[in-house]
C-alpha cells in the first residue's frame, strides 16, 4: 500500500517550517530571539533559555531502543492525545473524510473527528467487547483514512485480538491505529514490532500510565517511517519541551522499579476484583487487562454520588453504549483501594 496516496493533498504540498534549533544547536546562537543572558530559574543543568530539540534525538534514541524498532519509526508528541491531532491533520481532509471507531472507547478520537470536522462511523464491539471485523470493514469507504483500536480498550479493559487487527490492516485501505496506553498492565505484548510488516499500522504508546508520568506530556508512537516524516512535518516546531524529555530520560533509566509498581499495580488490580465481587451493589466485573476496572453495578448513578460524597471520585461509563449501569474504577494504592471497597460496601444493594 502507497501511504502518501492517504495523505491530504495540501500536507504533502505543504513546505514546512524550518526551526532554528532543527539547524544549529552550537556557537553563538543569535538566531531565534532567545534571551541570551539566561532564565531565572534552574532545571538539571538544561539550557532553559534555549529552544528544545525540535526531534527529541536522544529520547527517540532511547525510546526506540527500549521497543525495539529503528529509531525512524518513533515520534513523540506532548501526550498521546496530541498524536491523535496530529494523525487527523495529516490524514482526514474536513467535510471528505472519515475514521471509523469501534465503541465504547476511549473518547478523545471522536471529540478529535468532531474538531477536525471529519465523520464518524461507529461500530459496536461484540458482547466479548471484541472488534466486529466484519462490521468495521463494512463502515469503511474510500475515504475512510483511520480505524482506532484502543487495546486494552478504555473502559471495557480487555486486549483485542491480534489476529482481527491484522485482519483489518490487510482488509481495509485505512490507517489502524492502535492505542497501547495500558498495553503495560496486560499479559499480552505490544504491536510495535509489527509495523514494518503492516505499513498501515501506527501503535500509540504513552509514559502517561505505567510509567507514572501522566503530568510531563509524553506519549510517542512506532509506525512506517513515511508516516513519522508527515507527523513531523505538520507538528508545532517545538512540541516536546526541554524539562519533559529530560525528566523522560531520566525515568527510563529505571525501568525495574516501574516494573515493580507495574506488578503491585496487577496484584492491587487482583485484590479489588476479590473484594468487589462480593459487594451487594456489584453485578459484573469485567476481566482487565489495564490498570482500571470495568464494573457492572445495580444502579450507577447512586454508586458514583455516594462515593462523590465520600470524597472518592470514579468514572460513571453508564450512558456509552453496551455499559448499562457501568463505572470505571482505577485501581489505587491499596489504602485507597480499602477506603473505596468500605464505600462501597455501606451503599447495600
Ligand atoms: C486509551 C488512552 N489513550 C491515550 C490516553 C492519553 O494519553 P496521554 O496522556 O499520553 O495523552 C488515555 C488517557 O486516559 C487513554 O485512556
Amino acid at each position: 500500500m502507497n501511504i502518501e496516496n492517504l495523505v491530504r493533498p495540501n500536507i504533502t504540498q505543504l513546505k514546512p517550517y524550518r526551526s532554528a534549533r532543527q539547524d544549529h544547536t552550537g556557537g553563538i546562537l543569535l538566531d531565534a530571539n532567545e534571551n541570551a543572558f539566561g532564565s531565572p530559574v534552574f532545571f538539571d543543568g538544561l539550557e532553559l533559555n534555549r529552544y528544545p530539540d525540535p526531534y527529541q534525538s536522544g529520547l527517540r534514541e532511547r525510546l526506540a531502543i527500549m521497543v525495539d524498532v529503528p529509531k525512524d519509526t518513533v515520534f513523540i508528541g506532548a501526550g498521546s492525545d496530541e498524536i491523535i491531532d496530529l494523525l487527523f491533520r495529516v490524514f482526514c481532509e474536513p467535510s471528505v473524510d472519515n475514521v471509523v471507531i469501534p465503541e465504547p472507547t476511549y473518547g478523545i478520537y471522536r471529540v478529535a473527528a468532531g474538531i477536525h470536522n471529519v465523520s464518524v462511523s461507529s461500530s459496536l464491539l461484540n458482547d466479548d467487547f471484541q472488534l466486529d471485523v466484519a462490521d468495521i470493514v463494512r463502515q469503511t469507504n474510500e475515504s475512510t483514512k483511520m480505524i482506532f483500536c484502543c487495546s486494552p480498550n478504555n473502559p471495557t479493559g480487555n486486549v483485542f485480538s491480534k489476529e482481527d487487527i491484522f485482519q483489518l490492516c490487510t482488509a481495509t485501505g485505512a490507517l489502524i491505529i492502535v492505542d497501547e496506553a495500558y498495553v503495560e498492565f496486560a499479559g499480552s505484548t505490544s504491536l510495535a514490532g509489527y509495523v514494518e510488516a503492516y505499513p498501515n499500522l501506527v501503535v500509540m504508546r504513552t509514559l502517561s500510565k505505567s510509567w507514572g508520568l501522566a503530568g510531563i506530556r509524553i506519549g510517542y508512537c512506532i509506525a512506517h517511517p513515511t508516516i513519522i516524516e508527515y507527523l513531523n512535518k505538520v507538528k508545532a516546531p517545538y512540541n516536546v519541551n526541554s524539562v519533559s524529555a529530560s525528566l523522560a530520560l531520566k525515568a527510563l533509566e529505571e525501568p525495574k522499579e516501574r516494573e515493580q509498581i507495574i506488578q503491585t499495580i496487577r496484584e492491587e488490580r487482583k485484590r479489588l476484583v476479590e473484594r468487589l465481587q462480593i459487594v451487594p451493589q456489584v453485578q459484573h466485573i469485567y476481566p482487565s487487562d489495564a490498570n482500571f476496572l470495568l464494573v457492572r453495578v445495580n444502579n450507577a448513578k447512586k454508586v458514583y454520588s455516594k462515593l462523590i460524597n465520600d470524597g472518592i471520585v470514579i468514572r460513571d461509563r453508564s450512558n456509552e453504549p453496551k455499559l448499562d449501569n457501568c463505572v470505571r474504577i482505577t485501581v489505587g494504592t491499596s489504602e485507597q483501594n480499602d477506603v473505596l471497597i468500605q464505600a462501597m460496601e455501606e451503599i447495600g444493594e
